[in-house]
């Protein structure tokens, strides 16, 4: 497989949902400005970030999750992007959304969360160059909390202050900065945010609740300040909220097996790395449910992406000094990024390798450049999408390995900016084991 080809292509896929004015260099020749009026209905600039997926909402919780864990990826695996020639295309990505953020977080108590209904954004299947809908901005604070959003957006930030402290230092400070009082907002006042901002609840609430997006937070943020009360902090909510359990997946949701991961890293402690130990044997031993040709099958809904998070918290783990099993831990990811990649008998990668999918649900490709008209019936339509969406990593098999190619089945061939985060991240990690 061609790794090289994978990453450049993947990092593609995020300059596909770029919202807002694009820049002179934008390489998707498709893509347009959109979403120009996104703040106006509160007076704030809430212009840029990502389209969350084959729809037009900014939401900003998994926005945020996949920022911080393609940071973690640069972080980790920084050699296989300068060996791909990829390493300022990544960084620009990262900046893109970091801006966002940084506009997002108009005082210290308040943070805009969500740019676009739901339900209403559901309701059009276009271009996002062609949006009419209202989209409404809505926000975090003080009185209407939202600790998960609060925190995920601080440990983003830290991360992405972390890779840009060398190349821009003055930048990094003000993203370290905005992260500070973000973590403090989110560990202050608690609350779900899906309470604050209704309109999520049926789309991204988090299950898992805040308990591990604030230990989460904290250790980014240690990583980034250096600080030890940030660890200090990290290790006692850890055993607070229990958060030792094997947990099933790593997702924009359910942060724990990441910060196990970080935490058998700055500690060192056998307690950590038995935690790490535990979703590992998981993992490649019996007890994930695996497809017939070796998928590792966590949930239905993107089951690729949650394959492709444990393939990179897998090779993120195998890192950790001193950790036992690291064979075991990278041929698992191994496997799971070849699955994707095609030894599955096709790929999963929108325009890459063999058989790749040719009609993931995603409006903004689907459709052609106006004057022709898009609509439902483009989307009802059989034929492929209008534009490659190069990179994208489709939803995923059934557990039996059976997919269609079918626009209209969002549950196996939607992409996400949050399927491509942990994927992009593995295939950096395995690439950079080559050589
Ligand atoms: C572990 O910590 C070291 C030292 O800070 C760092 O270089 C490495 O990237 C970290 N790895 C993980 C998986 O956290």
């Amino acid at each position: 497989f061609d790794y090289n080809e994978v990453i450049t292509m993947s990092i593609l896929f995020y300059e596909a949902q770029r919202s807002g004015k694009l820049p002179q260099n934008n390489r998707i020749p498709w893509r347009g400005d959109s979403g120009l009026r996104d703040g106006c209905d509160v007076g704030v600039d809430l212009t840029g970030g990502w389209y969350d997926a084959g729809d037009q909402v900014k939401f900003g919780f998994p926005m945020a999750y996949s920022v911080t864990v393609l940071a973690w990826g640069v972080i980790e695996f920084k050699d296989a992007y300068v060996d791909a020639n990829q390493y300022n295309h990544v960084l620009n990505s990262l900046k893109w959304v970091a801006d966002y953020f940084v506009k997002a977080h108009t005082s210290r108590y308040e943070l805009y969360g969500q740019v676009g209904s739901g339900i209403t954004d559901h309701l059009f299947w276009g271009r996002p160059e062609d949006m009419q809908m209202h989209r409404p901005s809505f926000k975090i604070n003080a009185q209407n909390p939202g600790t998960e959003l609060a925190a995920e957006t601080a440990a983003a930030l830290a991360a992405c202050a972390i890779i840009f402290k060398q190349s821009r230092p003055g930048y990094s400070r003000m993203l370290l900065q905005h992260a500070t009082q973000l973590y403090e907002f989110a560990d202050r006042y608690r609350g779900s945010y899906h309470l604050s901002i209704p309109d999520v609840a049926s789309f991204y609430r988090s299950y898992s609740g805040y308990n591990d997006e604030l230990v989460w937070g904290a250790l980014w943020l240690h990583r980034a300040t250096g600080a030890r009360s940030y660890l200090e902090d990290a290790k006692r909510k850890y055993q607070q909220y229990g958060q030792g359990n094997t947990p099933k997946l790593f997702s924009w949701d359910d942060k724990r097996a990441g910060s196990q991961v970080l935490l058998a890293n700055f500690t060192g402690e056998a307690k950590y790395k038995g935690h790490v130990a535990n979703y590992q044997q998981f993992l490649s031993g019996g007890g994930a449910v695996k497809t017939p040709k070796g998928l590792v099958w966590l949930d239905q809904w993107g089951s690729n992406r949650y394959a492709a998070n444990a393939a990179f918290i897998a090779l993120a783990a195998a890192r950790v000094p001193g950790i036992a099993n690291r064979e075991q831990m990278i041929r698992f990811a191994q496997s799971q990024i070849h699955y994707m990649l095609g030894a599955s008998g096709r790929s999963y990668v929108v325009g890459y390798g063999n058989n790749s999918p040719t009609q993931p649900h995603h409006g903004s490709s689907s459709c052609p450049t106006p004057p022709t008209e898009c609509s439902w019936n483009t989307y009802h339509s059989s034929g492929p999408n209008h534009y490659t969406l190069y990179g994208a990593l489709v939803g995923g098999p059934s557990r039996t390995d059976s997919y269609t190619d079918h626009r209209g089945d969002y549950v196996s061939n939607e992409v996400a900016v949050d399927y491509n985060a942990g994927f992009q991240g593995a295939v950096a990690g395995w690439f950079e084991r080559l050589y």
